[in-house]
């Protein structure tokens, strides 16, 4: 098999990796997620995420390509997150992607983790095309970007506080949900009455967003009901919290759209798993006479594969040029 990208993610808590190929052919995904080691700090700890990377990134790798049918010589590039992310996390992706490219002379794609939520939906047998607009709402980052060519994106509008998967981590914290809060907190809404409580739709300028608002007014909400009565109506607050942080998303997209007129649009980052969201979008998008790509709900959470397809179109460092690549906790 020719056209083989052996791709690694480590850049906060998930030890991933995946082969794809040139043409945009997902062959694996093997995703270790360290959920459940940060689950009892009720966060993701920088130092400890390193270290179970550095544990599991070998057998992760040799799964991923087990799994696609191949072996290490069957590669053609390999590709990486260069960052954004936790910087001790990056380097164990980096060093290791490193060592397998150039112990071999391979080719090696530094990949910026953003541009591979924004590409995911260009995997598979019904890729997306440029132009499209894309959401990419995750736990560090929440953004609409438009793509006229997939090896760049502009971001429109971002988020000027917190990220919209912050906003459901914390939310899930105060309602006593453990980590990581999204997911749990997607669950126990679907219980819920979404018209229970009013929570704050904040609409900063243009296509931007702002979500630490939303997160002060649940406190106080939990605070007023006290903790029996806001334990009673946990579903509830989920659920109309959850609304809240969907309706702003949506209200945005829908600008974009509008603004932007473009009639592809694709959903990537953690919240693109949230299934009210998935909803929404679909309904939104049939409203508006707009073709929706919604990644299964692997490919929207971090994961390898969008890194492969993020390396398909950006420029490959010939060996030995890459040796001394650096991972970068922020990208300019
Ligand atoms: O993209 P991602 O896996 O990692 C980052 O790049 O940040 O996103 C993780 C975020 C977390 O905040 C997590 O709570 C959120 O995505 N998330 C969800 C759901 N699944 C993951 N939020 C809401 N509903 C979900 N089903
Ligand atoms: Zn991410």
């Amino acid at each position: 098999m020719t056209g083989c990208i052996l791709a690694i993610e480590t850049s906060c808590d998930d030890t991933c990796a995946a082969v794809v190929t040139v043409d945009g052919e997902l062959l694996s995904n093997r995703i270790a997620s360290q959920g459940l080691l940060h689950a009892r700090y009720g966060g993701v700890v920088p130092e400890v995420a390193s270290r179970r990377h550095l544990e599991v990134i070998d057998a992760v790798t040799a799964d991923a390509l087990e799994a696609a049918g191949i072996t290490l010589a069957d590669v053609d590039t390999v590709a990486v997150t260069r960052g954004p992310g936790l910087i001790g996390a990056l380097l164990v992706g980096v060093s290791s992607a490193k060592a397998l490219a150039a112990a071999r002379g391979l080719p090696l794609v530094p990949v910026d983790h953003l541009h591979g939520h924004v590409v995911s939906a260009t995997l598979g047998p019904d890729p997306i095309e440029p132009p499209y607009l894309c959401l990419v709402a995750s736990g560090g980052h929440t953004f609409i970007g438009r793509v006229e060519d997939p090896a760049h994106y502009t971001v429109l509008g971002e988020t000027l506080d917190d990220a919209a998967g912050e906003a459901f981590d914390k939310g899930a914290r105060l309602l006593g949900l453990g980590y990581p809060g999204g997911p749990a907190l997607d669950r126990l809404a679907r219980t819920g009455d979404a018209q229970a409580f009013r929570f704050p739709r904040s609409a900063p300028a243009e296509l931007d967003f702002s979500f630490s608002g939303l997160k002060t007014a649940l406190l106080y909400r939990v605070r007023d009901l006290g903790e029996a009565e806001a334990e009673r109506r946990r579903a509830d607050l989920a659920a109309s919290f959850q609304r809240a942080i969907v309706d702003a998303l949506i209200a945005r997209v829908r600008q974009a759209i509008v603004c932007e007129r473009l009639e592809r649009l694709a959903i990537g980052g953690g919240v693109a798993a949230n299934s009210e969201l998935r909803q929404a979008m679909g309904d939104l998008c049939d409203e508006l006479g707009v073709r929706l790509w919604v990644p299964p709900p692997e490919l929207c959470t971090d994961n390898a594969a969008m890194i492969g397809a993020a390396a398909r179109f950006t420029p490959a460092l010939p060996y030995p040029e890459y040796l001394d690549l650096d991972a970068t906790a922020r990208l300019a």
